[in-house]
């Protein structure tokens, strides 16, 4: 059948990008040039199957995305919950697996024990607002950082931070621990919503042939 029009993917620049495209070539969607990984091209195309990639930040993705400049995207749920855009989840890819926590000394321990106003420092302003404002009530100040949110306690800019935590290994090697769990996180693949309906058959077998490759059960 001859394919229409371009579906255009927005992978999430990065490790990310490359276990997309590993995953998306078994199931026989395939992108030579975007491999190249000493190129700083951003678009790449395949001509046969009218597919189009491009690189983008991980928190872009899902911008590009609501807006139709990319039928189909690949972001992690913190992005997802932090931009909090209006298009499809459609998959949980099950990668790049990690957890968003409340992180800080031992010390810290006490101060959300007792509703007490506290500092937050953290790179996802929204996920930690809605953590201590409506599921814990607790009134704290939120301190938007864009990186090395470990530093935060250390350098008592606040009393704990919110954060992604993979291995630990960062907490550990400044002195910090997970103080609460807020919910595990992995990579999503999300879906515009006009492209849904104009390309429902193309965009379901893409999404039924990851489930099966992921081994998930319809
Ligand atoms: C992320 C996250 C933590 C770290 C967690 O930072 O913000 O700092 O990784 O990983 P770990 O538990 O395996 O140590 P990233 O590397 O994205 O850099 P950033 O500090 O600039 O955000």
């Amino acid at each position: 059948m001859k394919e229409a029009r371009y579906l255009t993917f927005a992978l999430s620049k990065g490790r990310l990008a490359y276990q997309t495209l590993d995953l998306l070539e078994q199931i026989g969607i395939t992108c030579e040039e975007i491999k190249d990984k000493s190129s700083r091209k951003l678009i790449f195309v395949n001509e046969e199957r009218k597919l189009r990639f491009f690189l983008a930040k991980g928190p872009d993705v899902p911008t590009y995305v609501e807006h139709g400049a990319a039928d189909i995207g690949v972001a992690g749920k913190d992005v997802l919950m932090e931009e909090n855009r209006r298009v499809y989840e459609v998959l949980d890819l099950q990668l790049g697996k990690c957890r968003m926590c409340v992180c800080g000394p031992a010390s810290a321990a006490e101060l959300l024990k007792h509703h007490q106003m506290i500092r937050v420092a953290s790179k996802y302003p929204s996920i930690a607002k809605d953590y201590f404002y409506n599921k814990k009530h607790q009134t704290v100040d939120i301190i938007k950082l864009n990186g090395s949110v470990e530093l935060g306690p250390i350098v008592e800019l606040s009393d704990v931070i919110v954060d992604i935590v993979e291995t630990g290994g960062t907490l550990r090697e400044n002195g910090l621990e997970v103080l609460e769990d807020i919910c595990p996180l992995s990579a999503r693949m999300i879906v515009n919503q006009v492209s849904m309906q104009m390309d429902f058959d193309r965009i379901r077998r893409i999404i039924n042939d990851l489930r099966t490759v992921l081994k998930i059960g319809t």
